[in-house]
């Protein structure tokens, strides 16, 4: 799988030089392009360049065709410019601005380039003005970079060849002519580190965008691996089925054995050398196909059911995002990775498993098979590890799209405070979380006459809640949980922003923001 970003980006301080395609940023309600960030005493050089960019776009706006709204953009050829096509991207009311705004604008323009046939597109650092350049940098950088993907490995004929259009190699940020080496060295430095995020997103939509006829319980186990084998300072273990059976992990073992594709349950370990940090232990759900089993879901839809492993793939994606940045942090990164098919070796409704913990299950539906393999993962967690911190990714419910549609994943746990760091690293990424309560009044719904738990919360109402109830049961007295329901945002029906229809990664830059700002 080729994660690389396919558009090169790189800082580059040469405003007086001829350019493709350059963006500005212009307010609503303004005229002139906005927030150049330059420092005034030493900006003359570039002022003096830009004079006729600035009055060129006074002009264009004067005519009242563009009035700098959000999510506006055009393009205008002013004469006695070096640059070829400037594109005016609108930003919208200057006190509405956020980096999740500028995101999408950046996402917005760098599309619009694209169109236009620019090989190559400049963004100036635009943005309001409480939004410093770093933080500018970040967010045009991850709305272009993000906004960019596209998922055509199955193509005969490339979306780019097809539309005849020139492919856009490559994206710079413009940075003020003068700043000193050093400092343009810092925001290198930080663009690489953004780069590096931005492929793990990649690599997450990929993951989740391929097939399940590729992406296998065992083609997850061989990516974890090979990836492992990049950094001494991770162990990786593959459990293949015999080994699931040894360990009594018969929540997985129920729900893979339909398939003739054999479950596996991945566990990666970093180590920091750091002495008391924290242990965060990451668990992602890996149903690489859920048919439904048994319980077959109706064709409608049925094929984005490949996608039904997105949270093992963002678990995957910021666990090496992590290592790769060194943070001081110990992780743990544990994927169970079945496919759920109806077969003669499938299990059924009705019967009961006996999970790892020693906790039985009932099974009412074999559609609900998320929560019986991450039961498993999440008991292993806590008995092996103690994590300070556990979290588990998963697409988890239909409900949880009913509530919040595809723009918020769902938050559940029994540490207020984790869940508010989670909040916070969701404004901070624009992977927004929004808390539903993991309370017990709704725990007579996961009660069963047989067993322990039910599999289904009995009903539909309050199912996200239900199922976080259900996980709950798993991870003993472990204090501080928290359950992230991406059904309804790990993929999307149609792009927005700069997330693109189908997989979208979303949990990989929500972790990754996480687990920096627990060091
Ligand atoms: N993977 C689904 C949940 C899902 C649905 C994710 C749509 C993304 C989009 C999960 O395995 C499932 O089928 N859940 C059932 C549970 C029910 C049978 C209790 C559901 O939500 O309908
Ligand atoms: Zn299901």
């Amino acid at each position: 799988m080729d994660n690389s970003l396919i558009v090169r980006f790189s800082l580059s301080q040469e405003w007086i030089t001829e350019k493709e395609a350059v963006v500005f940023g212009v307010f609503e309600g303004e005229d002139i392009p906005c927030g150049l960030g330059f420092r005034k005493e030493t900006a003359e050089r570039e002022a003096r360049h830009l004079f006729p960019v600035f009055s060129a776009v006074k002009h264009y706006c004067s005519h009242k065709d563009f009035s700098g709204k959000f999510g506006e953009t055009v393009a205008i050829y002013p004469e006695n410019v070096l640059y070829k096509r400037i594109i005016l991207c609108g930003l919208g009311k200057k006190e509405e601005l956020d980096d999740e705004k500028l995101r999408q604008a950046a996402a917005g323009a760098a599309a619009f380039a694209k169109k236009m046939n620019a090989g190559k597109v400049s963004f100036t650092l635009f943005g309001a003005p409480t939004q410093d350049a770093t933080a500018r940098l970040r967010a045009i950088f991850e709305g272009a970079a993000l906004g960019l993907y596209s998922f055509d490995a199955y193509k005969k004929e490339k979306e780019d060849a097809s539309r005849k259009l020139k492919k856009m190699e490559a994206v710079e940020f413009l940075l003020p002519e003068i700043m000193e080496e050093s400092e343009v060295a810092e925001e290198k430095n930080k663009l690489d580190k953004y780069i590096a995020i931005a492929e793990a997103v990649y690599f997450a939509r990929n993951l989740a965008n391929h097939p399940a006829s590729v992406v296998t319980p065992k083609f997850l186990a061989d990516t974890a691996q090979a990836l492992s084998k990049l950094y001494k300072s991770i162990t990786c273990e593959i459990f293949d089925k015999q080994k699931l059976i040894e360990m009594g992990m018969n929540g997985i073992l129920a729900v893979g054995g339909g398939s003739a594709h054999e479950p596996m349950f991945v566990e990666l370990v970093y180590k920091t050398p750091n002495e008391n940090a924290p242990t965060v232990a990451l668990v992602g759900k890996g149903v690489c196909f859920d048919s439904g089993g048994i319980s077959l879901k109706t064709a409608n839809g049925m094929d984005e059911m490949k996608m039904n492993m997105a949270g093992a793939a963002a678990v995957l994606g910021a666990f090496f995002t992590a290592v790769k940045s060194k943070l001081p942090v110990n992780l743990v990164a544990l994927i169970p990775a079945v496919e759920n098919m109806p077969s003669s070796k499938s299990y059924r409704p009705g019967d009961i498993i006996k999970t790892m913990s020693g906790k039985t299950i009932e099974v009412i539906n074999t559609d609900a098979e998320g929560r019986i393999i991450i039961a498993d993962a999440l008991y292993y967690a806590v008995s092996k590890y103690n994590p300070t911190h556990l979290i588990d990714l998963a697409t988890l419910t239909g409900t949880c799209i009913d509530a919040l549609g595809n723009h918020y994943a769902a938050v559940l746990g029994n540490d207020d405070a984790l869940i508010r760091q989670l909040i916070e690293s969701g404004v901070a990424t624009g992977e927004k979380l929004w808390m539903l309560p993991m309370d017990d009044v709704y725990k007579k719904q996961i009660e069963s006459a047989i067993a322990d738990v039910n599999n289904t919360g009995g009903k539909r109402s309050a199912g996200t809640i239900t199922a976080a109830l259900f996980l709950k049961e798993f991870i003993g007295e472990h204090k501080s949980f928290a359950h992230i329901d991406i059904a309804g945002t790990a993929m999307l029906p149609e792009a927005h922003g700069y997330k693109n229809k189908g997989g979208t990664g979303f949990g990989v830059r929500l972790l990754t923001e996480f687990l920096e700002r627990l060091k």
